[in-house]
């Protein structure tokens, strides 16, 4: 087990703005929660690494932002309606419900009574009504995961791209689940984010890609700073997989509370695809579907050398960007012993997540002419494009370099009497990990940090 507790996370996580419990002032929302103002820089960042190497950095991958409310045929079609539940029992005692899988030696979690029911299906999606009139017609769902706009947008995305397989759509956004028990701070919740991309392939290319995809997302995690050792690829049984999939990879890691999953990579056939397609008839499909009168369109792609349309077979890696959050977190986590009753948190952040890239510290907060050259130095070095940086303006060092050192700030630049006397004028930088100084020449900064957040 990683040494990083969950309350430690927990607390750093609240103290530093991190991560708030939803409407805590109202008791809270149970299994959801609110990014502050260091969480939505540390989320972004996971997004933006995500994006990078899903699209910038390849040439088979476009991009989506699809509407969160989901018109009911859409997961009728899919088999969310259907089969998105969790088996669920009641306590007669306590009153309370769980997740049957939850259940440890036929006794209630909460008051220990054997009086159980049995397990029933508790479907997972939020409903809503869209419009003034709350009837069955104008019944829509909060999507449960992202996918399913990538399939009923195919057609709209391959015409408007001429894309040829093998290529994928990736999407980030929310997603939402009624989650029966949510527990383990952020792991699972009842809103939350994923990052997904569908990955279009022949059939019959299938199992290649998705032992690639599996390959290239434990490199990806990798460079996200989490050790391979830490992490666990687990293959799902046949009789566990989701309804729409062949085979599926968990990638699991060390979380606090145990070996979990962080991301699924499944292989989901051609089952969206041929359940949302028009003419489903026509194209040979090889999953089980249900016969869809209503969709109008057909979801299939010109094979050019095969001469013939066929539905494209699907694999999908799948991440919980809070889930990422967690991960990272408990790996950055670090209490350092400095000697002589002396310590220190540290959050060993790789350098493309850190909330805050520099932290620019005048060395007397009430001199205007340190605080001037702080200015004069934050608007410069925002011009190089490396992320956040933040102005302190709280006088204390000491105070300033423990704050920087918890939230994972890789450097903290001193502005100090030397700057504004001396020529040429320089400035103290202390790198996070080794809290070694070392004196910069103002002129040269540019270039230094550019090198520094390549590395
Ligand atoms: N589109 C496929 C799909 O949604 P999933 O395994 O149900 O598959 C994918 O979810 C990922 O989404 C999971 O690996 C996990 O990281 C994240 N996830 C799922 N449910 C979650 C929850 N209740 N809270 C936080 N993250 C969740």
């Amino acid at each position: 087990m990683p040494a990083t507790t969950m309350d430690q996370l927990v607390a750093l996580c609240k103290r530093r703005g991190f991560i708030f419990q939803n409407a805590d002032i109202y008791g809270g929302l149970q299994g959801v929660y609110d990014y502050g103002p260091l969480g939505v820089e540390l989320k972004n960042n996971i997004k933006a690494a995500w994006w990078r190497a899903m699209i910038y950095e390849r040439d088979d991958v476009e991009g989506l932002d699809a509407a969160i409310l989901t018109n009911r045929k859409v997961l009728h079609y899919s088999g969310h309606e259907d089969t998105f539940s969790d088996p669920m029992t009641d306590c007669r005692k306590c009153k309370g419900r769980f997740r049957a899988d939850h259940i440890k030696d036929g006794k209630c979690p909460n008051c220990g009574s054997t009086d159980l029911t049995e397990p029933r299906p508790f479907n997972l999606m939020f409903k809503t009504t869209v419009g003034p009139v709350d009837n069955a017609d104008n019944i829509a769902y909060l999507r449960p995961e992202t996918a399913q706009a990538i399939f009923t947008q195919f057609k709209n995305v391959v015409d408007s791209t001429s894309r040829k397989l093998p290529f994928g759509i990736a999407q980030i956004g929310k997603s939402f689940r009624n989650e029966i028990t949510p527990r383990n701070f952020i792991f699972r919740v009842r809103e939350f984010e994923q990052a997904e991309l569908e990955y279009f392939v022949d059939p019959g290319d299938d199992e290649k890609w998705h032992e690639y995809w599996k390959e290239e997302r434990i490199r990806w995690w990798e460079e996200q700073g989490l050790p391979r050792e830490h992490m666990n690829i687990y293959t799902t049984p046949k009789d566990d997989l989701a309804h729409y999939a062949k085979a599926c990879y968990d990638i699991e890691y060390q979380f606090p509370h145990g070996m979990e999953e962080l991301e699924g990579i499944a292989n989901r056939t051609d089952y969206d695809l041929g359940n949302h397609t028009k003419a489903q008839e026509e194209f040979g499909l090889t999953s089980k579907v249900h016969a869809n009168p209503e969709s109008t369109q057909k979801l299939a792609i010109l094979n050019d050398e095969k001469k013939k349309w066929e539905v494209p077979f699907v694999i999908e890696p799948s991440m919980g960007v809070d889930r990422a959050v967690l991960a990272v977190l408990t790996e950055a986590y670090t209490e350092e012993d400095l000697g002589e009753g002396n310590s220190r948190i540290v959050l060993k952040l790789k350098k493309h997540l850190a909330p805050i890239k520099v932290a620019i510290i005048p060395l007397k907060k009430n001199n205007e002419q340190i605080m001037n050259k702080c200015h004069e130095i934050k608007q410069n070095l925002m011009k190089l494009g490396i992320g956040r940086i933040a102005l302190e303006n709280t006088g204390n060092i000491g105070k300033a370099y423990r704050r920087h050192d918890e939230v994972g700030t890789p450097l903290c630049l001193t502005v100090d009497f030397e700057t504004i006397e001396q020529q040429p004028e320089s400035v103290t930088l202390r790198d996070r990990d080794t809290m070694q100084q070392i004196r910069v020449n103002t002129a040269d900064l540019p270039n230094y940090l550019r090198e520094y957040f390549m590395k």
